[in-house]
């Protein structure tokens, strides 16, 4: 068993101290923030990550697991993960200072061995960069190895212990294979390359999944127009392996705090070499765009938005989380407030007082009926499982007209339609009044679950 610390005991830094005492190896977390490691030493997670919490109970108290809020003497680690924050300035630039700061001030206490492992996503040559700095700042035989994380909010626990791959780059091989072996028990390929290309892999993987959410949305404006079914669209093209049917749902575009800063870091990264990344300036714009087009339907069926009054369901930038960093559904209550409307956000997950720190003008509340009192509009933005089942023949009681807007295709259209109200949603025309064609598809592929495809309902799609 090895002996790990982790810098930063944040949403991943946390995830992987735990994890990791859970294995059974010796784990300090350190993190500058005296609460969260007051927190964190009684056991108490200061995040809501499922799983996180027994594990962090289980750790304090088997004794595998201590935290600190400064640096001690010495750090008596084989291997020192950095997790810390790594978020974007305002050029566009990805903002290094909480690394560094990190870099410096434990470079003096480095076991002579010791290894660095960076898991903050970070611009490629970063990790050369901390090597330099390690090794000015009082750690001469410092090495650094790139481990990118693959983490999902609401997952992560799960990610960790069960990776779909373990990426692993460095210019040691060595130290390369030192990383190798904390990670020998898990069931998943060690996939090995240099430093530069770990770093690179971890901004092409949430790229590419960010362009496959921003390409289906683009087949979703292009249903609108043209009388298909996004939905349909998406499970007929997810049944080719070559494509896959995940992160291929359509809505008001993607948030949180990995993509928004990712794709805007290598776009930016790119620009400064003198590469035109045009593609990734498409899927930032097209998703911009998903959340004007809520705007546009809303005016479809309201006219102007000045002085109505909207509700729009969820603060999350996605549900089972209440991170509301770069949360579309925010971002559609922002446009909605400075277009004129009186917008109140419904969401009982998330700290009101963290959604006015960003939006003062945005009234959060988890009283929906209250809330939809004599409203104009509701708008779907972030599909937490109660508002998949909305009482909806009150709600068009108590609003004064009933008009949805579905921002993720979650709702079944016949039942809203049912209750009274005016259906809009995301590239599914025929599912906003049209006549739906019904056809049924059953594949029965003996490689695959049977999928089967109903239109003018959600077709069944591989879960996230
Ligand atoms: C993302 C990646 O999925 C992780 O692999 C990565 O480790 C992490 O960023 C990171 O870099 O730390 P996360 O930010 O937790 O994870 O969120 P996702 O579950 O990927 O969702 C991102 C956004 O895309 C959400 O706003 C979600 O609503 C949206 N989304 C997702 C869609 O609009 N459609 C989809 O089909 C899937």
């Amino acid at each position: 068993m090895a002996e790990i610390a982790v810098i930063g005991c944040g949403q991943a830094g946390l995830v992987v101290a735990t994890s990791f005492a859970s294995l059974g190896h010796q784990v300090v977390g350190i993190d500058i923030d005296r609460r969260k490691i007051e927190a964190c030493s009684r056991g108490i997670s200061p995040i809501r990550e499922p799983g996180l919490d027994a594990l962090l109970l289980d750790g304090v108290q088997s004794g595998r697991l201590t935290f600190l809020a400064e640096y001690p003497d010495v750090i008596e680690a084989d291997f020192v993960f950095i997790a810390v924050d790594t978020p974007t300035s305002p050029s566009g630039a990805c903002d290094l200072r909480a690394l560094k700061s990190a870099t410096t001030s434990m470079a003096p206490v480095l076991r002579d061995d010791a290894i660095v492992v960076n898991k903050s996503t970070v611009p490629v040559g970063t990790c050369d960069e901390i090597e330099r700095l390690l090794r000015t700042s009082g750690a001469p035989r410092a090495t650094v190895v790139s481990n990118p994380e693959f983490l999902q909010e609401g997952d992560a626990v799960r990610n960790f212990t069960q990776p779909d791959r373990i990426v692993l780059g460095s210019n040691h091989p060595a130290s390369l294979a030192r990383v190798a072996s904390l990670y020998q028990d898990f069931d998943a390929p060690i996939f090995t390359c240099d430093v530069r290309t770990a770093e690179m892999i971890k901004y092409a993987s949430n790229a590419f999944l960010a362009m496959k959410i921003s390409f289906i949305n683009e087949m979703a404006s292009i249903c609108d127009v043209l009388g298909a079914d996004v939905s349909h669209v998406a499970g007929g093209m997810g049944l080719d392996p070559r494509i896959g049917g995940k992160f291929l749902r359509a809505g008001i575009g993607w948030g949180g705090s990995c993509f928004p800063k990712d794709v805007t870091a290598l776009e930016y990264a790119a620009s400064l070499h003198g590469v035109r990344a045009q593609l990734l300036r498409g899927v930032v714009e097209t998703n911009r765009d998903m959340r004007r087009q809520v705007i546009r339907k809303l005016r479809d069926e309201l006219g102007p938005i000045e002085s109505t009054r909207v509700v729009v369901l969820g603060a999350s930038f996605k549900p089972h989380t209440s991170d509301i960093r770069e949360s579309p559904a925010l971002e559609v209550a922002n446009l909605l407030r400075l277009g004129g409307a009186e917008v109140r956000v419904v969401d009982g997950h998330v700290a009101p007082e963290d959604v006015t720190a960003q939006f003062p003008h945005l009234v959060v509340t988890d009283d929906l009926l209250e809330a939809a009192r004599d409203a104009d509009a509701i708008v779907l933005a972030t599909e937490w499982p109660e508002f998949l089942e909305l009482p909806f023949d009150e709600l068009a009681r108590v609003m004064r007209r009933p008009l949805i807007v579905d921002g993720r295709n979650v709702l079944d259209d016949r039942v809203v339609r049912d209750a009274g109200f005016i259906y809009r949603c995301i590239g599914r025309p025929g599912a906003e009044g049209g006549t739906p064609v019904i056809t049924e598809v059953v594949n029965e592929r003996i490689d695959r679950e049977p999928v089967l495809v109903r239109n003018g309902r959600s077709p069944v799609l591989a879960s996230d």
